[in-house]
């Protein structure tokens, strides 16, 4: 988001962590001059759109806490539920049938998208070629839908798809075991690409 002129702040438990890792990216592309400055978690729930990007178990919690500044607001949730044994990777069906409403639920004031979780982090980290993938977003504000596709867009290569109500976050996170086997098995860095379909 940064390498599009997306001022990010990057939250964390901890300050000192956030910091650690900015100065990572910023001397990993000094060229770049990424708009990325660390803060606390607060600090990143006070902005105007907040990404959840904490394990699945801690997402629900983590939101929670942060009520109050996500009130009103649009949150992404990216978080996947899974679990691997040995080479196969489980989908992991949580109470609420995803994290996603899960989240929704912690933080009822808030505009609650899903997205991100099909794009691997490596590839959509490296900046010096673009990652082709869709996108797939869903929420039941049409507001969250219509932000989320537009930021998505910003990113070169990635097309935000709007994929309907939040109910179709179960779905959505229960497909990323299936990428993960399959990048597994091929040894790539795949995600998702939608065809014969026309974008306004
Ligand atoms: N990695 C990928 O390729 C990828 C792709 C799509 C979606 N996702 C999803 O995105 C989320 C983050 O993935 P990741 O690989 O970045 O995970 P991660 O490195 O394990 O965790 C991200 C950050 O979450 C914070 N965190 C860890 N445990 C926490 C807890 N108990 N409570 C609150 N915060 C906690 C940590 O930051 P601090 O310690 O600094 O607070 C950590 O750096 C996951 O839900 C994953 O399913 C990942």
């Amino acid at each position: 988001l940064g390498s599009v002129g997306v001022e990010v702040i990057l939250g964390s438990r901890s300050y000192e962590r956030a910091k650690d890792i900015t100065d990572q990216l910023r001397n990993r592309w000094p060229d770049r001059q990424l708009p990325i400055e660390p803060g606390d978690n607060l600090a990143a729930a006070e902005a105007e759109l907040t990404v959840v990007a904490t394990p699945w178990d801690a997402a629900a919690t983590t939101v929670a806490s942060l009520g109050k500044p996500l009130s009103g607001k649009v949150v992404i949730s990216m978080a996947n539920a899974l679990t691997r044994l040995g080479t196969e990777f489980i989908p992991l069906i949580p109470p609420r049938g995803s994290i996603a409403a899960g989240i929704q639920q912690a933080a009822p004031q808030a505009m609650v998208a899903a997205a991100f979780h099909h794009l691997p982090a490596r590839e959509l980290g490296a900046l010096d070629h673009p990652m082709e993938a869709d996108v797939l977003v869903c929420s039941d504000h049409a507001e969250a839908t219509a932000v989320t596709v537009e930021l998505i867009n910003r990113i070169t290569g990635l097309r935000g798809i709007d994929a309907g109500p939040l109910s179709a976050a179960t779905a959505i996170e229960a497909f990323t075991p299936v990428l993960l086997q399959i990048n597994h098995r091929y040894r790539s860095q795949a995600s998702i690409r939608l065809t014969n379909i026309k974008l306004a």
